[in-house]
């Protein structure tokens, strides 16, 4: 299916039904009253507008919790531009709502590889024909398109490496017209980058590697490392949206069935609780001695995905890494095994390597609404892939709920602040401490919390203020 497009006076957009509007915009609704965070924000700083005229390019989900981080950046203020940050993870109503109220979006769920980076474009450069001031990422496409995108100028024997997968694949041909037109494009375009607010672990990851290496090209701040995202979202969020995506693909009873969780981090912690929540018998992999005792002591079994072929019914990834489950994995897999990822991309289980098995049976159960195939082997025996080995609480469920987006969307937005309003290094920054405890206490009323007060005399006693931070910085929560 082909997305619609059209262009309104307020703004161009793309999207897959300007028609879902309206109930994309009552879902809003609903969702602002889940967060109380963005909307406090929202009072806070609607007065001062710090982002007033700031360009703000978003690469992120374009969900209904989405819709409510970029209209409360619109009433700070920001100029937006925006796209999604994974194929499948567009709900088309929130979209439509966005598209109505004249911001230009430029997502809808199930894209192709190109149209994905040709919308990364349309988010990324305003019609005057210049870049972001600022960037929200998550994953680090667009901050990656931006440093891909200034190498190849610097060395243009890099665009002529042979592409490592169909992303690449696109970006170099992107790359290559821009190159055509201008060499200099992607420098102008990075030198107007005050910086950028990265959402998730995996985005991090690239971030900090840039900065070891010297080449990170504006500040970034990193949101994901606030103790109200990454031990809410990362944990929570995937608590509730991972049975939540398995269900609505396959609809199985997860009691009784074997699951394999493959890393006990911050998103396997919820995972794993997940499926122990649903009564099935939960194995986990692990190579971090450390995560795997923490397995232990929540009373899971620790074994290697291999240990499990013979046994398993679901195999759930969530370790950030590549090529966790392999293609020979699940080949030895039994006939009818479930398999699917919640950690980043389609490589932590080897789907290139899946497709290229000789003989390998491709029958597609469900479409882009929510990704279902079946493989089936030469020797017989089939899996389930939930939504092509992407993340599969987006890509067949509708991502995390709202409460635990407010806190990972209030981090965002006090980040642009930050990034608008200090001159930052190239370095990657927290968020401080105080904010992030903030960000947590304006989530508290919501769940009918009532917070105690410190005495002077057992602040002194702690060595801490009585208004906080209350924890030195490197407590792990
Ligand atoms: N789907 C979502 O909604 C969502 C939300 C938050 C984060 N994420 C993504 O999930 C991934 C994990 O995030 P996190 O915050 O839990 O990271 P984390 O670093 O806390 O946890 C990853 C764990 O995987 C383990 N690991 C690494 N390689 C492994 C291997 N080969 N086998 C077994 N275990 C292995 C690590 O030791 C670590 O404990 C990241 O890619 C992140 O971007 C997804």
């Amino acid at each position: 299916m082909t997305a619609k497009t059209s262009k309104k006076s307020k703004g161009e957009y793309l999207v897959r039904d300007i028609g879902l509007a309206d109930f994309g915009r009552k879902e809003i609704e609903i969702a602002e009253y889940e967060m109380p965070g963005l909307m406090a924000t929202r009072e806070k700083y609607r007065a001062a507008k710090p982002l007033a005229g700031i360009r703000i390019m978003g690469c992120l989900h374009m969900t209904i919790q989405t819709a409510v981080l970029i209209e409360t950046l619109a009433e700070l203020g920001a100029d937006l531009r925006w796209c999604s940050c994974n194929i499948f993870s567009t709900q088309d109503h929130a979209a439509a709502a966005i598209a109505k109220r004249g911001i230009p979006i430029f997502a809808y769920k199930g894209e192709s590889i190109q149209e994905y980076w040709e919308f990364v474009m349309k988010a990324m450069i305003w019609p005057d024909g210049k870049g972001p001031d600022q960037i929200v990422d998550d994953g680090g496409d667009a901050t990656g398109l931006v440093h891909m995108g200034v190498k190849g100028e610097l060395d243009p024997a890099f665009l002529k490496t042979a592409p490592k997968s169909a992303d690449e694949k696109a970006i170099f041909g992107i790359l290559k017209d821009i190159r055509k037109k201008d060499r200099k494009f992607w420098q102008k375009i990075a030198a107007g980058i005050r910086g950028v607010s990265e959402e998730t672990t995996t985005g991090i990851h690239r971030l900090n590697h840039l900065a070891k290496a010297g080449e990170l090209l504006f500040p970034a701040i990193n949101v994901n490392d606030s103790v109200t995202k990454s031990k809410f979202d990362n944990v929570y969020g995937c608590r509730h949206s991972l049975p939540d995506g398995i269900k609505r693909a396959m609809d199985v009873l997860l009691s009784g069935k074997q699951v394999v969780v493959c890393g006990y981090g911050d998103v396997g912690k919820g995972c794993a609780e997940a499926m122990k929540n649903e009564r099935a018998r939960v194995i986990v992999t692990e190579v971090d001695p450390i995560c795997a005792l923490q397995a232990c002591m929540a009373g899971f079994q620790v074994a290697r995905v291999e240990d499990a072929l013979k046994t398993a019914d679901v195999y759930v990834t969530c370790t950030g890494n590549c090529r966790v489950i392999t293609a020979k994995h699940m080949a030895g897999m039994k006939d009818q095994a479930i398999v699917c990822n919640i950690g980043h991309f389609d490589d932590e289980i080897d789907v290139a390597g899946l497709k290229a098995v000789k003989g390998i049976k491709v029958t597609e159960i469900k479409g882009h609404e929510c990704p279902v195939h079946k493989y089936t082997f030469p020797d017989g025996h089939s899996i389930y892939l939930l939504a092509e080995g992407r993340l599969v609480n987006l890509g067949c469920a509708t991502g995390h709920p709202n409460f635990v987006m407010s806190c990972s969307f209030s981090n965002q937005v006090l980040a642009q602040i930050e990034i608008a309003s200090k001159k930052l290094e190239k370095q990657v920054y927290l968020i401080p401490k105080k904010l992030d405890e903030e960000v947590a206490r304006l989530h508290l009323a919501k769940c009918g919390a009532k917070l105690s007060k410190l005495t002077q005399e057992q602040a002194d006693y702690i060595g801490v203020k009585v208004s906080g931070p209350f924890k030195p910085e490197g407590y792990r929560y």
